[in-house]
């Protein structure tokens, strides 16, 4: 999808632990990505495991989190980020909704 950015799902339907309510895996970025504006059917959370970047959560002023920080997005609302100067390594979980659902980008 974008150039400096991979995920490994660990839980999910894709497995290798299938699941059909939880959605769990890594996610890197490299620095300066721009992972634009998207909006899920489910709930997600980001725990920063190394980097930082700025996110935007519709609503919210754009805040930058680092390693360590946990972020909770609602179901459904925009949200969007960008990496900051290193690379951004993420524990990213999904839950409830169609997991099979992919995010709307927009
Ligand atoms: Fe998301």
């Amino acid at each position: 999808m974008l150039d400096g950015y991979g995920f490994a799902e660990i839980i999910g339907l894709r497995g290798p632990f299938v699941s059909d309510r939880i959605r769990a895996g890594i996610a890197i970025w490299g620095p300066h990505i721009d992972y634009p504006r998207h909006q899920h059917q489910a709930e997600e959370v980001y725990i920063l495991l190394s980097g930082s970047a700025e996110f935007s959560i519709e609503g919210d002023a754009s805040q930058i989190y680092s390693g360590g920080d946990v972020v909770y997005v609602e179901s459904n609302r925009w949200h969007g980020l960008k990496s900051c100067d290193k690379n951004l390594v993420v524990y990213y979980l999904w839950r409830a909704g169609d997991l099979r659902q992919t995010s709307h980008f927009g």
